[in-house]
């Protein structure tokens, strides 16, 4: 199969029907690239587990273009869940609700709930309106690795698997939506991202924060939950800033080129070695993390060192300590 990287302004209109006629189409979201099939036909949302490799146990997340479409899918929306979808949808937040009619449970991987969201991005706006399907999308990427932030990452990571993919530019989160399970109480925050748990909690009081990892059983509910998710292929780890020293020791006497990733610019390794610098700020760094992964990756380093942000607990660096904590082990 020839993939096609298209202008979503172009190709909006082939897109919806691709969507509508069962096929896969790769598209832009305000966090990730989604790989969207239509979540009411059974077989193009296998198609899905398919092109990722993805455990079939694994459930997805449906995306649709505003509140009422989710009312259509859910067996009720309680009024926690009415006003988190009123302040932040659209926007990066996914809630699991009790699932109802309508949708293909392919989605759902055999539960009774569904995982919800409205993208805020005009063409994944435009591609929910023209296809008239909610659409059931997974990050773009081979399951367990670094997550699409470009159309040009889809490809890498797709190319031959899937007829299309909408280019919009590089996504502006560039970590996936938080995921909040509204079906316990009080409802429980499964993966954190750039809606905060302060900003949850603001809204409707106290939500617990999962934490931890699981097994790949118990991933069965939530995948982005494994230990080990979001890797780069390279051997990666992660340091403090107190281990800084050792790790410089460590560069000094291997012949092997090292690939840091720094948001310090006084915490940098030199020939042969090699140091990718990232924003210091949250959003600047949670937006150029996963392609600062993938370029890591593509220097063909022996291993790569990630400097662990100083504030793991607070806001969205709480979202980047997670994806980094499965992205790489510790030294
Ligand atoms: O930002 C995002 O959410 C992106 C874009 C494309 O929208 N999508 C995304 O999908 O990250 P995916 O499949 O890579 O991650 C979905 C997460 C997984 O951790 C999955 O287990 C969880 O949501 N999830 C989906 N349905 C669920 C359900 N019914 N119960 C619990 N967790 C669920
Ligand atoms: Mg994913």
């Amino acid at each position: 199969m020839q993939t096609k990287v298209a202008d979503p302004f172009l190709t909006i209109l082939e897109a919806g029907a691709r969507i509508r006629r069962g096929e896969l189409v790769a598209f832009p979201t305000e966090t990730v690239y989604g790989l969207g099939a239509d979540a009411t036909n059974e077989s193009a949302v296998k198609s899905i587990y398919l092109a990722k490799g993805r455990p079939s146990t694994n459930p997805l997340i449906v995306h649709v273009p505003e509140i009422a479409d989710a009312r259509k899918f859910v067996t009720a929306l309680t009024s926690a869940a009415e006003t988190l979808a009123k302040h932040f949808w659209p926007g990066p937040l996914t809630m699991v609700l009790p699932r109802g009619a309508g949708l293909t449970p392919v989605v759902s991987a055999g539960r009774d709930t569904v995982a919800i969201r409205c993208p805020k991005h005009k063409v994944a706006d435009a591609l929910l309106r023209t296809s008239e399907r909610p659409i059931a999308a997974p990050s773009a990427n081979r399951s367990g690795f670094t997550s699409p932030t470009t159309a040009q990452h889809v490809l890498a990571e797709l190319d031959g698997r899937i007829p299309l993919i909408l280019d919009g530019g590089a996504c502006a989160v560039g970590l996936e939506s938080t995921v909040i399970d509204m079906t316990v109480s009080p409802p429980m925050i499964l993966r954190p991202g750039a809606i905060t748990r302060e900003m949850i909690q603001e809204l409707i009081g106290p939500v617990n924060t999962f934490h931890g990892s699981v097994s790949v059983e118990v991933a069965a509910a939530s995948p982005g939950l494994l230990s080990r998710h979001y890797a780069p292929r390279t051997p990666a780890f992660r340091f403090t800033r107190a281990q800084w020293e050792s790790v410089r020791d460590k560069a000094l006497r291997s012949t092997d080129m090292l690939i840091l990733l720094s948001h310090d610019p006084s915490i940098s390794l030199a020939a042969p070695h090699e140091t990718l610098l990232l924003p210091p700020d949250a959003a600047g760094y949670a937006k150029a993390f996963y392609s600062a992964l993938r370029e890591a990756d593509e220097r063909h380093g022996s291993s790569i060192y990630v400097l662990s942000p100083d504030n793991e607990s607070e806001g969205l660096w709480a979202a980047v300590a997670d994806r980094l904590r499965r992205a790489t082990v510790v030294i």
